[in-house]
């Protein structure tokens, strides 16, 4: 399986890809986790994409598409995998079209999680990571065991330096603008499936689930 999730920030691509990768056992490739961990190691591109991430804008399409490029020929990829938060300009998805034409291994769907932007505020301002255990929390939505989960293993729950306010606001802006125009295109290519990402966690997977075939 070879799939897309996309969607605003916020949306629930990084907890529905993850919810994927146990179900069908195929990595989830994240460029925003990839950015972040380059970030965190500190070199030259991860300082870089640290200050833009920061800002709200978007990383440049070379770039990305360097990066997608490696990462999907890693032998973890040969058999699937699922894209979270990639392509999200017309210019990334026209490069994986010629890299999977490229391979001979075509898309089987790109996922629109559609959602009212009103209540992406309140998802992204309560997103917390678990800094022992990696878990995706919220503290709005999660259970107080999920969080008590956290807290007693020893973790504390670790905020996104772009999930404040005004970040979230500029990040909605640029999906807008240079986002909105890629579900046109999965739709001409005939790859587009739009699923409601409003709803618990576990209703939006049986909805994902279903629109890829059970
Ligand atoms: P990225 O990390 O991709 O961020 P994003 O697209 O803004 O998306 P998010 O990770 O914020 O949200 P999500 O949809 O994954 O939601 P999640 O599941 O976490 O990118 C960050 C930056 O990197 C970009 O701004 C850009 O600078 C750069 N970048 C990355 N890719 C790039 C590219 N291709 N090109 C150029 N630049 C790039 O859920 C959010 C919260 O809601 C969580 O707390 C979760 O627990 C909660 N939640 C999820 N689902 C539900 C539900 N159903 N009900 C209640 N709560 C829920």
């Amino acid at each position: 399986m070879r799939i897309i999730l996309f969607g605003a920030p916020g949306s629930g691509k990084g907890t529905q890809a993850k919810e994927l990768m146990k179900d069908r056992n195929i990595p989830q490739i994240s460029t925003g986790d990839m950015l972040r961990a380059a970030a965190a190691s500190g070199t030259e591109l991860g300082k870089r994409a640290q200050a833009i991430m920061e800002s709200g804008q978007l990383v440049s399409d070379d770039i990305i598409l360097g990066i997608i490029n490696e990462r999907l020929n890693e032998p973890d990829a040969a058999s699937g995998f699922v894209l979270d938060g990639f392509p999200r300009t017309l210019k990334q998805a026209q490069g994986l079209q010629d890299l999977l034409a490229e391979i001979g291994k075509p898309l089987d769907a790109a996922v629109l999680m559609d959602i009212d932007f009103d209540i992406l505020m309140k998802r992204l301002t309560g997103r917390r990571t678990c800094s022992t255990t990696g878990k995706l929390l919220n503290i709005y939505f999660s259970s107080r065991e999920e969080l008590d989960e956290c807290r007693n293993s020893g973790g504390e729950l670790i905020q996104r330096e772009d999930d404040n306010e005004e970040t979230i606001g500029e990040r909605l802006d640029v999906y807008r603008r240079h986002t909105e125009p890629v579900i046109e295109y999965y739709r001409s290519h005939g790859k587009l499936k739009t699923i409601d990402a409003d709803g618990s966690v576990d209703e939006v997977h049986e909805r994902l689930l279903q629109v890829l075939g059970g």
